[in-house]
């Protein structure tokens, strides 16, 4: 049988038995709105741990429009049933009073890796991500916790996270599910009206135009953006934020491509903002 838990104290109390049984514990932290791409980390998760802990918190200090956050799916009903499908053991879904009673007076503030991407474009987003993930890692104590690298960005985040602050968990990053047509699921993709869906996948098709550049040569990273970015019809519901290449470890932008990179993008879709990325290997002769 599934748990349902909404409160730390009865959470914890429920997970040191397992623990206390060497039981491995493995963790999916999600805003809900449960797509095939959460899924997919929940299956991993399945797979390798004895005991599976999905979080459901839609976490307003990340958000850094109101709009933006009161706009955000919540789908609950929903969201257990695919928890329950998926053999989920429990699903933590705490509510804005229990994670924060108090304004935090304490945040984590990731540094460089947040300076640029997502982190330029969304004032504090990386800083509420990193604080809460760091509250849940602390409310779970898991052995393995599951990100997508749908949001390369946040993954490099929490990866200094838990090596600045020697978090023992060990940290699985799992590929993008994407549409047939190549857009990556997203909690926000439902927000589409049919002809912006139309749309919606040029922004994965622009990356991989960056990725074949890359692939074929081109290490100069503006040469790669500018002939990616030529992708994205000019059409006034389309507006494209970055698409840039940062370094895969720092996520600092590069303008030789001669290590591995990460090409990111964000495009408005009409009122809706999509992100991508793709991993690039460096060109064999950089
Ligand atoms: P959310 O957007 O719900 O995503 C939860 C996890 O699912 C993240 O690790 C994200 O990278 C992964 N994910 C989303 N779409 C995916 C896709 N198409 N393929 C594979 N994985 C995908 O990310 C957050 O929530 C929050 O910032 C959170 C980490 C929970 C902190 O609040």
């Amino acid at each position: 049988m599934i748990q349902i838990v909404e409160a730390i104290a009865p959470l914890r109390a429920w997970l040191s038995t397992p623990r206390r049984a060497g039981r491995s514990i493995g963790f999916v932290p999600t805003m809900g709105a449960l797509h095939e791409g959460h899924a997919s980390l929940i299956q991993r998760a399945r797979a390798d741990c004895d005991v599976v802990v999905v979080s459901i918190f839609v976490n307003p200090i990340q958000f850094d429009r109101r709009d933006d956050l009161d706009a955000y799916p919540r789908t609950l009903e929903e969201d257990l049933a695919v928890c329950r499908a998926h053999g989920v053991d429990v699903v933590f879904a705490p509510s804005v009073e229990e994670m924060y009673p108090t304004p935090m007076a304490c945040t984590v503030d990731p540094g460089r890796v947040a300076q640029h991407l997502c982190g330029r474009y969304r004032s504090g987003h990386f800083a509420g991500v990193a604080t809460v993930v760091l509250k849940l890692f602390e409310i779970v104590q898991p052995d393995v916790a599951y990100f997508g690298q749908k949001d390369a960005q946040q993954l490099a985040v929490v990866r200094r996270l838990i090596t600045d602050f020697n978090v023992p968990v060990r940290l699985e990053a799992v590929p993008t599910v994407r549409e047939p047509d190549g857009l990556a699921l997203s909690s926000r993709n439902r927000r589409l009206d049919a002809s912006e869906r139309a749309l919606a996948p040029t922004l994965y098709r622009a990356l991989r135009e960056a990725e074949s550049r890359i692939a074929s040569g081109t290490a100069d990273a503006a040469a790669v953006t500018r002939a990616a970015a030529a992708l994205i019809p000019r059409d006034d519901r389309l507006r494209l934020e970055y698409l840039e290449v940062v370094d895969e470890r720092d996520f600092q932008p590069v303008e030789r491509i001669t290590g591995p990179v990460v090409v990111a993008g964000a495009l408005w879709v009409g009122r809706t903002r999509l992100i991508d990325n793709v991993r690039c290997p460096p060109p064999s002769h950089a």
